[in-house]
Formats: structure tokens, sequence, C-alpha cells
């Protein structure tokens, strides 16, 4: 069974839009929103590259658990995770427990035009960057797609607008809950 106030999750790759959706997704339903990445960084006192660097992807993992668990510890909250999170079958079946899951959808091109610039994402310093979100996304995309309530598909949408589907899934699928 769901919780009365279901967590409303954003999932998908990294520069789908994840944070700055759900926080206008949060600001929309007067909910409160919470950012694992930011969180893990925080309680570490280390950027997530300096995280990777000294205790690996592994450590990394184990600290985003910790967030994630915080993240759900109370209803309602709109969550943005890592493009990683939901790799693990055990995060997924927490995120499920807690609510609804958002798949923020976007092709490689576009996830990678998004993201040029940045250099705080330790899985894509390389070369290729588009090769590398392309290889990922192979092996993630499906576990995007299976573990997602609801996929949207963002490559032609502004933030607000993607906000505007995720919104108006939501209170479709509330809608739906509610008359069973
Ligand atoms: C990761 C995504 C990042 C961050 C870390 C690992 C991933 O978050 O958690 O660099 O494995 O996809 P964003 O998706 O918010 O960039």
């Amino acid at each position: 069974m769901r919780p009365i106030l279901p967590t409303i999750v954003m999932i998908g790759f990294m520069g789908s839009g994840k944070t700055s959706v759900g926080r206008l997704v949060a600001r929309s339903l007067g909910r409160e929103f919470v950012d694992t990445d930011p969180l893990v960084e925080r309680w570490a006192r280390m950027s997530i590259a300096e995280i990777f660097h000294l205790e690996g992807e592994e450590g990394f993992r184990r600290r985003e658990i910790g967030a994630i668990d915080f993240a759900i510890s109370a209803p309602g909250r709109v969550v943005a995770v890592g493009g990683g999170a939901v790799l693990s079958a055990e995060n997924r079946t927490a995120l499920k427990q807690a609510g609804f899951l958002v798949y923020l959808r976007a092709t490689p091109e576009t996830l990678a035009a998004r993201l040029a610039g940045t250099t705080d994402r330790p899985l894509l310093n390389t070369g290729d960057r588009v090769g590398r979100i392309r290889d990922l996304l192979v092996a993630r995309g499906p576990i995007y797609e299976t573990a997602g309530d609801a996929a949207i598909d963002t490559d032609r949408f502004t933030l607000e607008q993607t906000a505007t589907e995720v919104l108006d899934w939501y209170h479709r699928r509330v809608g739906e809950l509610a008359v069973r």
C-alpha cells in the first residue's frame, strides 16, 4: 500500500533536470524538496568528486543510501536522487514504498548539451562524453524505464513545462487512486 501523502521521486540520468524540476514541483505542491546529492556532500563535508576520489564509487553509494533513508523518512516530500541511485534494488524498493518514481527521459545528445561545461560528475570525466553517456544509458535506461511509475520525455521541454507534465501526471494518478 502506498502512503497517504506519497513522496514524489525524480529519477533519471545526470542532466535530466531532476533537481530543477523537483524544486518546481515541490514549490507548486507546497511540499518540502530534498536533493540527496547535496545532502551527501553536506554530511560528508566533501564534494562528490572528493568522495569518489577518496572512497571510490562504493563509498559514495554507501553514503547515498543514508541520504535516501533521510529523504523518505517523512511523507510527502519531493525528492531528487542522483542518477545512479536506482541502480540498487534496495534503493528502488525503499523509494517505491515511499511513493511514486518519475523518470525524466532525455536522449544522450540532450543530456550532453545540458551538461556541457560541467566538471563535477566523476563518471563523466572522459573525452567522449556523448559516447560515455550513451554507454551508461544502454545499461541504465531499462532500469529507469522499469522503475518509473511515469516517464516524461524532456528533450523538447523547458524545466517549467516538464514540471507541469509531472504535476499533471501526479494529479491524474492521485485522482485515479482516490476513485478506487
Ligand atoms: C551519479 C549522478 C550524480 C551523482 C554522482 C553519480 C550517477 O547525480 O550522484 O555523480 O551515477 O549517475 P546527478 O544525477 O544529480 O548528476
